[in-house]
């Protein structure tokens, strides 16, 4: 396939990275489409670590194209802070000049509306909810902007006048221009090298028959219109979104690998319906490291759920699956796997839209015998 995507099947953490950076040996370009520093995908070289929270994961081949798509909300010092890791090492690396950025007002109003609320949704506090909230809003800045002294100028002002009076009627602290036009426009210097039209960019790639891998984070689960709302992300992981957050024709898109752990995961709050809480549930999260890359939270842990795999097929679009982590349920001398939900005395198939009927569904199991030797 010319161009294919890898999209989590889950809620995250499915193990993408290494599927990506697999078939990232053989692309010519690789794509982030959406999300933003929430994500974590770690990478191991040569014996060193990476963890790629923003950089696409092409990054540590040197012939490989890194693409930061106009759909994703990105954190300019987190970016800065991700090269500085490659220092010495060589790499291409593009930003479109639509890509929205974080601004540190976005991670402090994620901080506060999470503290404000009775139902958490346990996000990673790295602006992401308030970045999309302006880029809907129109009042996000966009790498562009960022890069053009006097419109970034422009724009910041007005935008921190509104701001500051959000920040009154928290009773929190005022946010500094000048502070932030220094830091920012410094962050802009660093930056404007790499930024362009990467709708362009990427269209001439296809074009000249070169291969594009569009590396998904975060999982369907967690997608803002399929996902368990409003326990989600505020962008779309899945396939579909794709020709949106790139700017490339659907039809060009030739298929997607959804990645799926062979047990589920979910870090932050929302029903995950095939949680374990006995001693199963440490077994799997200490073998597994089933802790966050971003946030270093313990990882809350259940059975595989086919339900989420076949919406994740269906409303995500999944030319093909690829399974990790099998061999964390080495030593188990059972495995369950849930094929459906009971909801309200009915056998139900499907995720419900309701996220109280989501809450409600109680898995029905199959059963199957586990293995002891190691397999990995
Ligand atoms: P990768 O790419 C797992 C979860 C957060 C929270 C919800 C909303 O590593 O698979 P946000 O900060 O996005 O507003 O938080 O989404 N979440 C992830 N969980 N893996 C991720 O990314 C995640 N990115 C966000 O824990 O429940
Ligand atoms: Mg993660």
């Amino acid at each position: 396939m010319q161009t294919l995507v890898v999209v989590g099947t889950q809620w995250g953490d499915e193990g993408k990275g290494k599927i990506t950076d697999f078939l990232a040996q053989r692309s010519d370009l690789v794509v982030r489409y959406q999300g933003g520093n929430n994500a974590g995908h770690t990478i191991v070289l040569d014996g060193v670590k990476y963890a790629l929270h923003t950089i696409p994961s092409g990054i540590l081949s040197e012939n490989i194209t890194n693409v930061l798509a106009n759909g994703m909300v990105i954190n300019p010092k987190g970016l800065l802070d991700e090269l500085k890791k490659l220092e010495g090492r060589t790499y291409q690396i593009k930003i479109s000049d639509r890509a929205h950025i974080i601004m540190p007002y976005h991670m402090a109003f994620d901080a506060i509306r999470e503290s404000k609320l009775k139902d958490k949704i346990g996000t990673t506090k790295k602006g992401i909810g308030p970045a999309y909230t302006d880029k809907a809003e129109r009042s996000g800045i966009r790498m562009g902007e960022l890069i053009n002294k006097a419109l970034f100028k422009e724009k910041l002002t007005e935008i921190l006048e509104h701001k500051n009076s959000l920040a009154k009627l928290y009773g929190e602290p005022l946010f500094d221009f000048d502070e932030i036009y220094q830091t920012y426009s410094e962050y802009a210097k660093q930056l404007s090298p790499f930024v362009c039209n990467t709708s362009k960019l990427i269209n001439e790639a296809i074009e000249q028959k070169k291969k594009v891998l569009f590396e998904g984070a975060q999982g369907t689960l967690l997608c803002l219109d399929h996902g368990t709302y409003p326990f989600v992300t505020s962008s779309s992981p899945t396939a579909a979104s794709v020709p949106l957050n790139t700017g490339v024709a659907p039809w060009l898109i030739h298929g997607a690998i959804g990645v799926t752990k062979a047990y589920t995961t979910r870090v932050g709050e929302g029903p995950l319906p095939t949680e374990l809480f006995d001693e199963k549930a440490h077994y799997i999260r200490e073998k597994g490291h089933e802790y966050g890359t971003t946030t270093g939270r313990a990882r809350r842990v259940g059975w595989l759920d086919l339900v989420l795999i076949k919406h994740a097929k269906r409303s995500g679009g999944l030319s093909g699956l690829a399974v990790t982590l099998l061999d964390v349920l080495s030593g188990l001398d059972e495995l369950k796997v849930c094929v459906a939900y009971k909801l309200n005395g009915e056998t139900i198939d499907e995720v419900p839209g309701l996220i109280d009927d989501f809450k409600a569904c109680e898995p029905v199991y199959q059963t199957l015998k586990g293995w002891q030797e190691d397999i990995q």
